[in-house]
């Protein structure tokens, strides 16, 4: 291997990296010096915010194609700058617009959450004031759409109803497809967070074979949500406050978690420069799968499987031999604890408190000591993540598992929105397109088919 000592002579000068385009700072310091052991050349990257630039790999041939980076599944790659959410995964750290995450979910609520995503700062009373009236006023949706709901099978996932009506709204508004014009962006941002829990509560009366529920401007955010879901011929659906208050601290732990599979789905869908709603309808998308939102559902439906306390071990076993994974465990960023599942875990207790105890909290709570103390679990950090008691809360509140993701995606709607937002007014950012190493075969001749 060649000594980088050796080779320093080569490494460009501060003028030939800026020449370049390497961006190199030629310091030495915030700098990273390579040597390529293909040709003995030796160059200098610069190191910004702890990251180099891909596209100055580039420069780096041996064979006239650059150097690139392959990292399937972006473990180890920025893909954007970003101010909306910080988070810490090994201090078990987690911010939205600098503030931590447990003190929103105690003082703050859901649409206040929303305002300070979106905008950046936390809403001055009149500001919010606005917010929510705007919010509330666009709650109710085209006669079509609901036409459109009705046209599913009586038995359509409520996610995949979600996903088709979110994006047929973009055929409501076509003019959302004006994605530069500030005043433009603000109002679809506004109908979405609006219509996302008509649009939801939809999907789950379908399930039933319940009629639809109008929208009641007179209430809450989250009450007419639950009105929606529950009313029945009674003239105004009245929800327990402790329960409209727990559903409002899930919604505010699922509105944002910077670069996550779904929004970055959103952000890929929407660096096309589309508008938003068929942007957010990729994210439901991605959102839906077990690995993401959908483990919640997935959770449910183990624990049911597992049925009593005395079937853990053998399930334990199970998942370290491979045969399948403990659902609501582990996280790409989390490495200590997930924030979100202990905020989750005490506000079970305060649901339990009116619901009475869900029974599969005893199975969880014991699948809970049994993992955190295997050599297995603790070995590869895996904790329990924001899915892991959720579950539990949603089905207090009478929901059933198919309807656990669709409430994750109305609570991460604010956040999709923010990141899009902040996608399309960020002048760095590029049609999302990545690099691939082909595999395949190269040229060859088409054969006949009497010949193949
Ligand atoms: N049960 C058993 N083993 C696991 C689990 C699990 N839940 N999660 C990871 N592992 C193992 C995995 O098999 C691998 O083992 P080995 O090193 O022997 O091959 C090791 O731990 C590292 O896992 P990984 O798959 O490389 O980790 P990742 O960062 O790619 O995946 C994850 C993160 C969340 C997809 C994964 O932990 C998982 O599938 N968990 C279960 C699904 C789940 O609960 N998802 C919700 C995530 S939180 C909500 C959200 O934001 O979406």
């Amino acid at each position: 291997m060649t000594d980088l000592s050796t080779t320093a002579a080569s490494a460009p000068s501060p003028e030939q990296g800026a020449a370049n385009g390497s961006g190199a700072s030629g310091s030495g310091r915030d700098s990273l010096t390579v040597t390529d052991n293909r040709t003995g050349e030796t160059y200098e990257l610069a190191i910004t915010d702890g990251t180099i630039r891909a596209a100055d790999l580039k420069q780096i041939s041996a064979d006239g194609v650059g150097l690139a980076t392959y990292d399937p599944g972006f473990v180890n790659t920025a893909s954007t700058r970003s101010a909306v959410t910080y988070i810490d995964g090994d201090a078990g750290i987690l911010e939205y617009r600098g503030y931590p995450i447990e003190q929103l979910a105690e003082h703050s609520t859901f649409l206040e959450v929303a305002y300070l995503l979106l905008n950046g700062e936390l809403p001055t009373q009149p500001e919010l004031d606005s917010f929510v009236h705007d919010v509330t006023i666009h709650t109710f949706l085209h006669e079509n759409v609901r036409q459109l709901m009705q046209g599913f099978r009586y038995d359509a996932h409520p996610m995949g109803m979600l996903m088709s009506s979110v994006s047929a709204l973009s055929t409501f508004y076509p003019d959302a497809n004006q994605i530069s014009d500030p005043a433009n962006r603000q109002r679809q941002i506004t109908r979405l967070i609006a219509k996302m829990p008509t649009l939801g509560a939809w999907a789950f009366r379908h399930n039933q074979g319940k009629p639809y529920v109008y929208p009641d401007n007179r209430l809450s955010y989250v009450e007419n949500f639950l009105a929606m879901l529950f009313k029945m011929s009674e003239p105004t659906y009245e929800a327990d406050p402790r329960l409209v208050k727990a559903l409002d601290v899930l919604l505010i732990l699922h509105a944002d978690h910077e670069q996550n599979c779904s929004t970055n789905a959103v952000r890929s869908v929407g660096s096309s420069q589309v508008d938003p709603y068929s942007a957010i309808a990729a994210g439901i998308g991605a959102l839906y799968g077990p690995l993401h939102g959908g483990a919640n559902e997935s959770v449910l439906k183990m624990l049911r499987r597992i049925g009593t306390v005395d079937n853990i071990p053998g399930f334990i076993e199970g998942v370290k031999g491979g045969k399948e994974k403990l659902m609501g465990f582990g996280h790409r960023v989390y490495k200590n604890f997930d924030p979100r599942a202990t905020i989750i875990k005490k506000a079970c207790d305060d649901v339990f408190e009116v619901t009475g105890v869900n029974p599969l909290l005893k199975i969880a709570q014991e699948l809970e000591r049994i993992a955190l103390e295997d050599e297995y679990f603790v070995k590869r950090k895996l904790y329990p993540n924001v899915d892991f008691y959720s579950g539990l809360i949603y089905e207090a509140l009478q929901f059933p598992p198919e309807m656990f993701t669709v409430l994750f995606a109305i609570g991460r709607t604010p956040g999709w929105l923010a990141q899009w937002s902040e996608l399309v007014q960020d002048k760095e950012q590029k049609i999302a397109r990545p690099k691939q190493i082909y595999t395949g075969y190269r040229t060859r001749d088409f054969v006949a088919m009497g010949d193949r």
